[in-house]
């Protein structure tokens, strides 16, 4: 017996499972979403995207739209202030395949919320209406929003910025309920998703702080949002996306073990140097490799190696050095499997 709602959609969208991945720069580009939407995550998202960027045709933010048909359906997160130029964004980013728009309405970064973008937006009530209306009438795909609690600390902001938003013709918000100036700081306050989504017919999407596939569960009883965004758990634990489908099917949760673990890493790698090819890929993998054995015995030391890789060789051969390591822990450990505990 299913333990939740799982008719979750985006407009006229239906979106497999109720779990979403939270839009990362500098994590969740192509190979990652592969990665992740391989493991059962309903809906993925882009990092955020420059819509200056796109606006003044850099080929760097231009290679942020670059997708695989197995990470459909896409989100494509566009930030920016001007109404205009964000307009001419989405279109852009629906051109280049993209699903859904979502609008940034989060980042606290000081660089981007200066300018009135990210964040800035909850702040500027009336440009924030502008930028809405300007994006829903230059796309015909589904509009998203992902907002924060607030600017600064009224919980008031989130429910009245997703209300113009709804009136605005968005098709459903994302709620990480910490305001502006907590950044990532605090316990994100779930009672504003639970708020919003009293206030709101649109599905609402609850993000922050599940770091469990249990936690998952928790913010749509305790919220009655629709579906959950999962950020920076997901990192260390790609596989958390199934493990909540497990708990929402009342299944006993999946645990990877070691096999599963690392054809998932080697079709990361795969990815990577397909996206970026080898020495750009070789370099961007010397940290990202490290997420992805986090937790697991001796782990310290096979990160360490992979610090010097320069070729996909000397990749293959640490990550087949450390399975052969971990598989005897494994034979000597039974009872009490190192890998599948540490999941
Ligand atoms: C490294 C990092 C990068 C992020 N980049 C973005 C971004 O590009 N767009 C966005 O809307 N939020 C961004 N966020 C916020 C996340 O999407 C999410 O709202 C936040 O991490 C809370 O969810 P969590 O507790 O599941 O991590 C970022 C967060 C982190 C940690």
């Amino acid at each position: 017996m299913k333990l939740v709602n799982t008719n979750f959609h985006i407009g006229p969208l239906q979106i497999a499972d109720p779990t979403v991945m939270a839009p990362m720069a500098g994590i969740t580009d192509s190979p990652f979403r592969r990665m992740i939407k391989k493991r059962g995550c309903g809906l993925v998202c882009s990092e955020m995207i420059s819509a200056s960027g796109l606006y003044h045709d850099s080929g760097k933010t231009f290679g942020m739209l670059r997708h695989a048909a197995c990470e459909k359906p896409f989100s494509v997160q566009i930030f920016g202030a001007k109404p205009d130029i964000m307009a001419k964004a989405a279109q852009l980013a629906q051109k280049a395949g993209a699903d859904i728009i979502d609008i940034n309405f989060g980042c606290a970064v000081k660089k981007i919320i200066k300018t009135g973008a990210g964040a800035g937006l909850m702040r500027e009530r009336q440009n924030a209406k502008a930028v809405i209306r300007a994006v829903r009438e230059a796309v015909d795909i589904p509009l998203t929003v992902k907002i924060r609690s607030g600017w600064d600390t009224s919980g008031e902001d989130a429910v009245d910025i997703a209300k113009t938003a709804q009136a605005c013709g968005v098709d459903a918000v994302a709620v990480h309920p910490r305001t502006a100036g907590q950044k990532f700081s605090g316990k994100a306050d779930w009672r504003i998703i639970a708020a919003v989504a009293r206030a709101l017919s649109i599905p609402v999407i609850g993000n922050g702080d599940i770091r469990q596939p249990e936690d998952a569960l928790k913010m749509i009883r305790e919220t009655g949002c629709d579906a959950v965004m999962i950020g920076r758990a997901a990192i260390g634990n790609p596989w958390i996306f199934c493990q909540i489908h497990d708990l929402i099917a009342g299944r006993p949760l999946t645990a990877p073990d070691l096999e599963m673990r690392f054809s998932g890493i080697k079709e990361y790698v795969t990815d990577m140097i397909d996206c970026y090819g080898q020495t750009h890929a070789c370099r961007l993998m010397r940290s990202r490799l490290g997420w992805l054995l986090k937790g697991l015995p001796e782990a310290s030391r096979y990160r360490e190696a992979i610090t010097g890789i320069t070729a996909p060789a000397d990749v293959h051969a640490i990550l087949a050095d450390y399975q052969e390591r971990l598989s005897g822990l494994c034979r000597t450990t039974d009872s009490t499997n190192p890998i599948t505990k540490s999941a």
